[in-house]
């Protein structure tokens, strides 16, 4: 196994069920990053964050405190250029790997909420099929956390 442990940060719940499916089918343990204290400083560990506004939330801190060995980005979009994703996360040289969650409206909070708020000004200007795609899941909330997504990790991880 290519880490110890599995370490994530989750805003509304997607990144955490990639994080948990993640450890049922490797044996690894979870923590949240939060709660991940108990660990050793300097632990091998895939580190799990949420993106917001292009940064993989939590990152810093875990790599400051962990071994980050691979890095997966959780987003809604439904691709992302890993390159630039490396670069603006000051993380190329590791393993990315993008994971489409998901968006859940309703356990959208505070300065978040008024992040997205500007971002649906925006795309409700735009008339292209991935930017309306984009508003309406924004709107009404959309899932797509799949076990296949995770193919690569479990690959990576397992060696
Ligand atoms: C304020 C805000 C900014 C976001 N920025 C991005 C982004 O830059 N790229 C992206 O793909 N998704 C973005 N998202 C969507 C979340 O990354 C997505 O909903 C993710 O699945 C949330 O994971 P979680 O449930 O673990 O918090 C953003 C969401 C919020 C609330």
């Amino acid at each position: 196994m290519n880490a110890s442990a599995i370490v994530y940060t989750s805003n509304t719940g997607f990144t955490a069920q990639y994080a948990t499916l993640l450890s049922h089918q490797t044996g690894l343990p979870l923590h949240q990053l939060e709660e991940a204290a108990a660990l050793p400083r300097g632990t091998q560990v895939l580190y799990l964050g949420w993106l917001c506004a292009g940064k993989i939330q939590g990152l810093k801190k875990a790599a400051s405190r962990f071994q980050v060995e691979a890095v997966c980005a959780v987003g809604l979009a439904p691709e992302c250029d890993l390159d630039k994703l490396a670069g603006d996360n000051h993380c190329s040289g590791l393993p990315l790997f993008y994971l489409r969650g998901g968006y859940a409206p309703a356990r959208i909070r505070g300065k978040y909420k008024m992040m997205m708020a500007m971002m649906k000004a925006i795309l409700s200007k735009k008339t292209d099929s991935q930017s309306r795609q984009a508003l309406k899941a924004i709107e009404l909330g959309a899932d797509w956390v799949s076990a296949p997504q995770l193919e690569p990790v479990l690959n990576w991880l397992q060696g």
